[in-house]
């Protein structure tokens, strides 16, 4: 008797512990769904969602901390994650390409890593349905990293000082190259910027905003209908959309027809998000526009003409005086920079 009171006892406090778990992670989110996003997230932002095969750990986001910073990711061990995603340059490197291995330039422009959490496809294109598949793109592109990933299992699986952080993060058994890229991704999915001074805005603080940002707003949500495409927490839909960029150009990037094949996917790319735009610079999938300014004009002008621009995409008439304070408005959807702190020495 005395057992089973002992007994239900326990299943009753295994019940509220259950219940009180769940109820922590109420963002309005499914969170049966998988794994839960263990820690607080800035103001704006909700918490990411965590795949069902790759829950986030402390020492898995340790260990991928390191391992973005390591060039020895590179064939060469001359470029790490950093090199083009650098937390100085607002997890970019500030360039309209970038260069990897052996100074080889790329065609596209680095998108910065935070946030990159709350896009459902990685790429400008999408070609990467995860951040654990994305991160076995660089390693692999023979103008990044130039390596594979039997090459880096092997590499990183040969360094002791890893394998203790292996160990620790996902148990006994020799590293892999699917262990490092779920490392690298838990990494990312802690670099957030939110608590801008849109957002404390909306918390309630009306001092937050100029007067100017404050018409810019109106203007993004209103009449230019920014938000069409510029939704959600980051400020993308996650989809992809042709505004003409680089379309008049002799032999333009096709962006997701490059994945699809569907012939009205030419020239379209995934919206960005716009919470780091004072770091982001130059912006657009090919760099092409220097300033917010320059951006603005663009979409005032009504992209670029080409078969297959979005019917959003319109001229919008704006004045000078409208034209500064959407930028006024854009600068404001500026966070707080995502601190970490940057490996001095590795695992050896
Ligand atoms: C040589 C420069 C370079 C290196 C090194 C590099 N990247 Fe990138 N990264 C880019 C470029 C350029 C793109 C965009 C390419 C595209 O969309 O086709 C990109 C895209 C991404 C994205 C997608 C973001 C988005 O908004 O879609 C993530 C995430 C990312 N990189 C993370 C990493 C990680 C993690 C590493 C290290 C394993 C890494 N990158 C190494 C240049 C680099
Ligand atoms: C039809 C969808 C759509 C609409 C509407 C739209 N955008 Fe965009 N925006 C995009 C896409 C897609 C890109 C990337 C295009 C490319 O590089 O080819 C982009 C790029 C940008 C960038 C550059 C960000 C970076 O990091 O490179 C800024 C800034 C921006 N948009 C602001 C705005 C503003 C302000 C408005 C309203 C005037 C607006 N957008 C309306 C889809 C849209």
């Amino acid at each position: 008797m005395k057992k089973n009171i002992l007994a239900s006892f326990l299943a009753l406090l295994t019940l509220v512990s259950v219940s009180r778990a769940i109820r922590a992670d109420d963002w309005g989110e499914d969170s049966s769904a998988g794994p839960v996003y263990p820690y607080s997230v800035p103001l704006g932002l909700n918490k990411p969602k965590i795949p069902q095969n790759n829950p986030l750990t402390k020492e898995k986001v340790e260990l991928g901390r390191f391992l973005y910073f390591d060039k020895r990711l590179s064939k060469n061990n001359t470029i790490s994650c950093e090199t083009c995603h650098d937390p100085d340059k607002g997890w970019t490197d500030q360039s309209p390409v970038s260069t990897g291995i052996h100074g080889l330039k790329g065609t596209r422009s680095a998108p910065p890593v935070f946030n990159a959490t709350y896009n459902e496809l990685q790429f400008w294109d999408g070609r990467a349905p995860s951040l654990e598949e994305q991160a076995k793109g660089p390693i692999q592109n023979p103008v990044e990293m130039g390596f594979s990933l039997k090459g880096v299992e092997e590499k990183i699986g040969k360094i002791k000082g890893y394998q203790k952080m292996f160990k620790k993060a996902f148990g006994p058994g020799s590293i892999t190259a699917e262990q490092i890229v779920q490392a690298i991704a838990s990494f990312e999915r802690t670099i957030l910027s939110g608590d801008s001074d849109y957002d404390r805005f909306v918390a309630g603080n009306k001092q937050a905003l100029s007067p100017s940002a404050q018409r810019g707003m109106n203007l993004f949500f209103g009449r230019a209908r920014c938000d069409v495409c510029h939704s959600g927490v980051n400020f993308s839909d996650s989809k992809f959309h042709n505004l003409g960029v680089g379309m008049n150009s002799k032999n333009p990037d096709l962006g997701r027809y490059l994945v699809t094949k569907k012939e009205g996917d030419q020239g379209r790319f995934k919206t960005p998000g716009l919470r780091g735009l004072l770091y982001t610079h130059p912006y657009m999938h090919d760099g092409s526009e220097k300033t917010l300014e320059a951006v603005v004009d663009f979409y005032n002008k009504g992209g670029i003409r080409n078969p297959y621009l979005d019917k959003e995409i319109h001229p919008l008439g704006l004045g000078a005086r409208q034209k500064k304070d959407l930028v006024a408005f854009l600068k404001a959807l500026n966070g707080k920079p995502a601190l970490v702190e940057i490996p001095k020495t590795f695992p050896n």
